[in-house]
């Protein structure tokens, strides 16, 4: 009995030694990391327009510039997402390709009632990554065979957040994806996954679930690292950041969201925390672009984490505009104090209360 534990423990899952996780630009497994793609106005005269990148992994003390480009197999997204496509037919793993602006044409399903919501789900039996991203026409399906970064995704700025969970966790993130109610256009979730990820299945299968309008629930990674995911639905009807995100975590927020949609929602200071509009950032401090060329959607709290609050970083799928109160979508928070330090530090230029430019 023993021998046999101990000969099953030994073996490979999949065929293949590495675990399925988020990974970093040294190809060494992380338990999360945020990316920050920046637009094309930075560094106009380079070959890689539009695809340099800024990455922070668990454990580092703030932004590093991205080894490579965001095309490219070997950094942090590519060899993360790669996964999806290098796993052999043979290997039994579960996944789930979502996104309001679906590869390869961007067609929208229904007339944008579903979720403005952009994201990438798998994991093997033992565990997985969630990658909530904000970049339209991405990933390719699995049956192109391999990974790339579309032209759709280089001019504006864009976020990643990968997070590593083990196998348990993934009901949980497939309850709040029923909720977010997202275009799912590339899945496969095995019969032998039904039992320990039902929610993944049904939403593969589309089957019609009665969610609730919103739920937040906090989501541990595998390494232990304490992430609330806030998830809306059509029915929620308001603005997620100034009726829900800023009270529960008892937090002002600065948020950047792509501006250029009508319907804007100035910055609100009407009920106890104030939600502020950035209008320009600055990510690494050497450069800054408006919000109009940034397509990442985020929200940073102005103070440091404090016994009142403070210190928070949300990255996420919703704009702050009035067509969005009414689409799912979400936002994943974390307090971490050099994320904070990094994505604080961003924040340049925001719309005060009752309008006009101030430092934020
Ligand atoms: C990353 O992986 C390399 C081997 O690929 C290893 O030498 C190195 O120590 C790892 N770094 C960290 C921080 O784990
Ligand atoms: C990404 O790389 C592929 C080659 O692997 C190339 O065909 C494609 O044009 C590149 N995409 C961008 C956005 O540069
Ligand atoms: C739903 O959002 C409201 C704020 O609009 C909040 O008060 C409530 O607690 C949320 N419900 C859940 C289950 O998180």
């Amino acid at each position: 009995m023993f021998f046999l534990s101990l000969l099953v423990s030994c073996l490979p899952q999949g065929g293949d030694a590495s675990p399925i996780s988020c990974y970093n630009d040294q190809g060494n497994a992380t338990d999360w990391f945020y990316m920050y793609k920046l637009p094309t106005e930075h560094g106009s005269k380079s070959p890689d327009r539009g695809l340099t990148y800024l990455l922070m992994d668990k454990g580092s003390e703030g932004w590093s510039d991205g080894k490579g480009t965001v095309n490219e197999t070997t950094g942090a997204l590519g060899r993360t997402v790669g996964q999806l496509y290098s796993q052999g037919t043979k290997a039994e793993i579960a996944y789930i390709l979502y996104n309001d602006e679906k590869p390869p044409e961007g067609a929208r399903d229904d007339g944008g009632r579903r979720g403005h919501t952009k994201g990438v789900v798998l994991l093997d039996k033992n565990q997985g990554f969630w990658l909530v991203h904000s970049t339209p026409l991405f990933p390719p399906v699995r049956a192109a065979g391999r990974y790339w970064y579309p032209d759709s995704g280089t001019k504006n700025g864009q976020n990643f957040l990968c997070v590593t969970f083990p196998l348990e966790r993934f009901q949980t993130v497939g309850e709040q994806l029923q909720i977010n109610q997202p275009i799912v256009y590339d899945c496969a979730v095995p019969q032998s996954f039904a039992s320990s990820v039902p929610a993944l299945a049904a939403m593969c299968n589309e089957k019609h679930i009665k969610a609730a309008s919103n739920r937040s629930v906090t989501l541990t990674s595998k390494g232990g690292t304490d992430f609330i995911s806030f998830a809306k639905g059509a029915a929620f009807n308001d603005d997620l950041y100034h009726s829900w995100v800023a009270p529960t975590l008892h937090s002002d927020l600065l948020v950047q969201f792509w501006v250029n949609s009508p319907g804007i929602l100035p910055s609100n200071c009407k009920q106890g925390w104030k939600v502020l509009d950035i209008l320009r950032v600055s990510p690494d401090g050497t450069f800054s672009f408006k919000t109009s060329k940034d397509h990442s959607k985020w929200a940073v709290s102005p103070g440091a984490a404090s016994a009142s609050g403070g210190g928070w970083v949300c990255v996420g799928d919703i704009n702050r505009n009035e067509a969005e109160e009414k689409r799912g979508g979400g936002t994943v928070c974390q307090q971490d104090a050099a994320v904070w330090k990094a994505y604080r530090k961003a924040a340049l230029e925001c719309q005060a209360c009752g309008g006009g430019a101030v430092p934020c």
